[in-house]
Formats: structure tokens, sequence, C-alpha cells
């Protein structure tokens, strides 16, 4: 079986296409979708992801601006520093980058992120419309792989979806999505984790795998049937002293074993990665038009 490689670039572009003209408008309107992107202490890789949903922006003719914060600020401090954003007309959207240094309650910081500038989708207002079948902001990463499955034309309705991995930012919100009564919906979803026994033994019964758990190469070909298609979610930096860097980015998924297995693939780098970042600009964008629609009501 020739298997399809389903690239996040190709799709990404497309998107990026259609965003186009709608930042055009805005503009005419005077008004450049602005995002304030949060990262609290140095994590590389977060460091990394910023700068890279920076330079998107910039290419996109948006607003972005990176606040770094040092890894000891006090949570109260941090608070008043959304609160403030919150209130910052520049700013569409907001995004507190995670992972977050151990000391700080990322809840009670994700909830201070007002609704209409969650670009991520994780306040519980955007997630509770999102389980009641009426998104606002759907979380980036979840938009992303619906994306890529529907530019290749996979279709979920009455397929079995495992998915692998039970975050906020990932496993809970694709496996409602994917489970309820929308278009790119209507599947049977199970949603597997680090406490699942026996893993094998859902991942086998996939007509569509996600795995999305941070282990790298965890998913093997031996533990999926012929013909699955794969959305690798995973992002793992592993060891690899024939690299310049030191180590090199794998997915949650052994790529080369699915290889002539699987029906589709993503891979990584280059499959939803860069579809989380077009995403997080798409939504923004969103909150740009969102704004001009109240000032209209108003
Ligand atoms: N860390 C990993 N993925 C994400 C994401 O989509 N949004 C934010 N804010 N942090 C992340």
């Amino acid at each position: 079986m020739q298997t399809t490689i389903l690239k996040g670039k190709t799709v990404s572009s497309k998107i990026k296409e259609g965003l186009i003209d709608r930042v055009k408008h805005l503009k005419s309107l005077d008004i450049t979708p602005g995002l304030a992107a949060i990262i609290i202490g140095n994590n590389p890789a977060s460091e990394l992801y910023v700068s890279s949903k920076a330079k998107t922006f910039k290419k996109m003719n948006c607003f972005s601006e990176i606040f770094k914060l040092d890894k000891d600020i006090k949570q109260n401090e941090i608070i008043d520093f959304i609160k403030r954003l919150n209130k910052n007309d520049k700013f569409h959207g907001i995004l507190l980058q995670l992972p977050l240094p151990v000391h700080i309650d990322e809840n009670e910081l994700l909830n201070t992120i007002d609704p209409i500038k969650d670009v991520d989708g994780f306040h519980p207002a955007n997630l509770g419309l999102l389980m009641q079948g009426n998104p606002n902001f759907i979380p980036c990463t979840p938009l992303g792989c619906i994306k890529i499955l529907d530019h290749y034309k996979i279709k979920t309705e009455k397929k079995h979806v495992v998915v692998v991995g039970r975050s906020n930012i990932v496993g809970k919100p694709i496996a409602s999505l994917l489970s309820q009564n929308f278009n790119y919906g209507n599947a049977t979803v199970t949603l597997c984790h680090s406490r699942t026994s026996n893993l094998s033994q859902f991942t086998k019964q996939a007509d569509i795998l996600i795995a999305a758990v941070g282990v790298p190469n965890l998913i093997k070909k031996n533990m999926v049937r012929e013909g699955v298609v794969i959305i690798d979610v995973g992002i793992n930096r592993i060891e690899d002293k024939d690299k310049e860097k030191g180590y090199r980015i794998v997915g949650d998924v052994d790529f080369e074993g699915m290889l002539n297995h699987a029906e589709a693939i993503t891979p990584v780098p280059g499959g939803v990665g860069v579809m989380t970042v077009t995403m997080l600009l798409s939504n923004t964008i969103d909150s740009a038009f969102n704004k001009i629609k109240k000032m209209e009501i108003k």
C-alpha cells in the first residue's frame, strides 16, 4: 500500500491564501490583527514555538508582540499583566504559551484571559461552547488536525477514531469535536491515555489514529491495522549526535515503520505543527472581525 503523506504545509499555504483578503479588508478599516504571546521562564521549545508564531504573523501582515516574563514572577503579577492585555485594543488575541513553570496555577491564568481574546480556545467559556456543539474559538491543534483531514477528503463520519492522549490542549477537545454532529465529526471516538491498559487492543481498532501523548515513537506498526490513517501530533526532541544541534524532532509514531502500511500519515516535522500556527493566525483574524461586528451592533 502506497502511503499518502499528509503535508501540513500544503494545507497551511492554502488556508493562508484565503486569509490574505481578510487581512486586507481589516487593513482597509485601519485594523491590524494583533496577538500578545506571553511566555514565562526559559523553555527553549516554547521560545521556538512562540518565535515561529511571531514570524508567521509578520509574514501575513499581522501584528504580534512577545512578552517574556521572568520564571520567578508571582501569580498575581501575571494576572494583572493579563488584565492589562485584556483592555489593550491593539491585541485581538492573547496566548499564554504552555507549559508553565510548576509554581504557577495554569488554570487561574487561562481563566483570566478575556474569552473574546482567547484565540487558543482554552478558557472554560470557550471549552464549554465547544462541548455544547456551538464552538467560538476551537483550540488550534485540534482545528489544524481537522483541516488536514478535510483537505485530504478523509471522512470521519462512522469511522472509529482512537485518540491517544487526554491533554486539555489536544486530546480532550479533539475527542469532543470528532464525536459531535458536525461536518467533521460523527465519528465513534475512543480516548486512550497513560493509564489505559493494553493500549494496542484499542489502537488496533482505529480507522483513524490521533497520537498526542508526547512519547517519541510510541505507536509502532504492529499496534495499528493496515490502511489506518494517522495524525501524529507529537513533537519530541530526541538525542542525535549526527545533528548540529545534538537532537532531532520526532513524533509519537514510528513514521518509517508506517510507510506502506498506513493509508496516510502526517510527518513530523511538516505535519500538524505548522497547522497549529496557521489556525492561531486564523482565530486571531476571526477575533478582529468579531470586534468589528460588535462595534456595528453598538
Ligand atoms: N503549548 C503547546 N501547544 C500549545 C498551544 O496550542 N497553545 C499554547 N498556548 N501553548 C501550547
